[in-house]
């Protein structure tokens, strides 16, 4: 179906897609989230999610036929450059973008049967981090992620890009949400993994971390990495709910790493060797 309107309320869903804030309500809302790209599409149907409208440049037609061939009866909404640039607020230089229905939100003690390591981000707020911390999680042995109340949504089209659709495959779970009184359960919920077996490690430059590749960390069977905002790093009533705490020493004075470096050299250093 061809847009000539930029207004056009079919395509509602599409709009204003620069706003991360305004997105987080409004998919959550509509129970949706946009899959941008023609690759990123194609790993979100290939996990299984179910696609509501296809929206696309015309030019980018042809290559997705085999897409709109396998899913007959959803919409596909098409237009110029300047109607689509108008609705989403960027151009759109990498082919498609899908709305999906968002997958149910997973119990954590089903992302974590079986895991042996697993990533817990707090606060981490920027989206282009967390899709890199998703992609070094699913190509470096790490079974899980828990994110905190205030990290940012893994299915923010940024997220998902950014991470070439391994949001999809990773298992996560929002945790540590306030419950129906309003009683927060963040870092509390970090007990909880203790009590699962795993040792809740710190990522954090501190004068009481233990270096990465001290070998008694390897003998951990179970072991959460905690990792923390740009800035503030791992806040200290979260840094008290943990076992211990682990530094990647630095070089040349140069103060930390950015967190989603940081996930990377520790998911390596730390991945299950037997
Ligand atoms: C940019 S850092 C925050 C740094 C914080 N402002 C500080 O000065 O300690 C963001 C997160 O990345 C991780 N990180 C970065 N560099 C690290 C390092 N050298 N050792 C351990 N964790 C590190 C930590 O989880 C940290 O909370």
């Amino acid at each position: 179906m061809e847009l000539t309107d930029a207004a056009d309320p079919r395509v509602d869903v599409y709009s204003r897609l620069s706003d991360a804030a305004l997105r987080r309500r409004q998919d959550t809302l509509h129970g949706i989230y946009l899959a941008e790209s023609s690759q990123v599409v194609r790993r979100a149907l290939a996990a299984g999610h179910r696609p509501r409208s296809f929206f696309l440049a015309q030019r980018y037609l042809d290559s997705m036929a085999d897409v709109f061939a396998a899913h007959p009866g959803i919409p596909v909404y098409t237009g110029t450059d300047a109607v689509l640039e108008t609705i989403t607020g960027f151009h759109l230089h990498r082919g498609a973008l899908a709305a999906m229905d968002r997958p149910a939100p997973r119990a954590p003690a089903e992302v974590l049967a079986g895991a042996r390591r697993v990533a817990v981000l707090e606060n981490v707020s920027d989206h282009t981090n967390l899709g890199a911390i998703f992609r070094s999680a699913a190509g470096l042995s790490v079974d899980a992620i828990l994110v905190s109340p205030e990290c940012a949504d893994p299915l923010y089209r940024r997220s998902i890009r950014v991470s070439m659709g391994t949001v999809f495959g990773v298992p996560w779970a929002r945790v540590g949400e306030a419950d129906g009184r309003g009683r927060a359960a963040w870092p509390g919920v970090l007990h909880g993994l203790k009590s699962e077996g795993f040792t809740v490690a710190a990522l954090e430059l501190s004068d009481t971390a233990i270096d990465l590749d001290s070998p008694a960390l390897r003998e951990h069977d179970r072991l959460a990495l905690v990792l923390g905002a740009e800035g503030p790093g791992v806040t200290s009533e979260t840094l008290d709910a943990c076992d211990l705490q682990v530094k990647i020493p630095m070089a040349s004075g140069v103060d930390s790493l950015n967190v989603a470096a940081a996930s990377a050299v520790a998911f390596w250093e730390l991945r299950p060797r037997a």
